[in-house]
């Protein structure tokens, strides 16, 4: 295992001002030196069609998602929640990964978490996630959860996070998410 860290972070949301991609950013400047966090967004992946599979292979967009997932020590997914449930990009996104050669999740240490402007924090969604992760045979760590409930009123119009109790947790979940990792599966 390296002193460095390799994570790759997906947000599940396209959004320029998204919570979840806010949530990613602040926990990697928190992270500190011993995990480095390079933030992944699903944006420009076409929607599954296995005609277009079948013609043209898996897009590149994707293979260079898959890429990045299989050379990671660990990775971290950050769920909206859409109507109770994974917003279909990011579904749709797990599903054209799956169709990579040897599965790029496959027995990869995974981090779920999620922001929402609901006060569940995406517990629904993130639930449905691990059951999908399940299905990629990634290894996702069982506790501790984050769910950033109301989360309109813990980031700042800049995205930066106001709220100290939901930094001090995310200080906790990313020692627990580095000790996952490091468990070296
Ligand atoms: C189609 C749609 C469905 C939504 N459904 C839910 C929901 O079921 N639960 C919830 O807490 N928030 C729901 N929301 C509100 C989201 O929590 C909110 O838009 C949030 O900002 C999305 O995450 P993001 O900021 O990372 O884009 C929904 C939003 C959209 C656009």
């Amino acid at each position: 295992m390296p002193d460095q860290l390799n994570i790759v972070a997906i947000s599940g949301s396209l959004r320029t001002k998204s919570f979840n991609t806010s949530l990613l950013r602040a926990m990697q400047s928190m992270a500190g030196e011993s995990m480095a966090m390079d933030i992944a967004t699903l944006k420009g992946i076409p929607v599954y069609d296995g005609d277009d599979e079948e013609a043209t292979g898996v897009p590149q967009i994707v293979t260079e998602l898959a890429e990045k997932i299989r050379a990671a020590d660990g990775v971290i997914i950050a769920t909206p929640e859409y109507n109770f449930s994974i917003p279909g990009g990011l579904k749709n996104a797990t599903d054209w990964i799956s169709r990579v050669k040897n599965q790029p999740f496959g027995n990869k240490p995974v981090g779920v978490v999620g922001a929402a402007a609901g006060p569940l924090g995406t517990g629904r969604s993130q639930y449905q996630l691990r059951q999908n992760l399940v299905g990629l045979s990634a290894l996702t760590m069982s506790k501790p959860e984050v769910f950033v409930g109301s989360a309109h009123t813990k980031f700042a119009d800049d995205g930066s996070l106001t709220d100290e109790e939901t930094g001090k947790f995310l200080k906790i979940w990313l020692e627990a998410f580095e000790a996952w990792v490091r468990r070296g599966f």
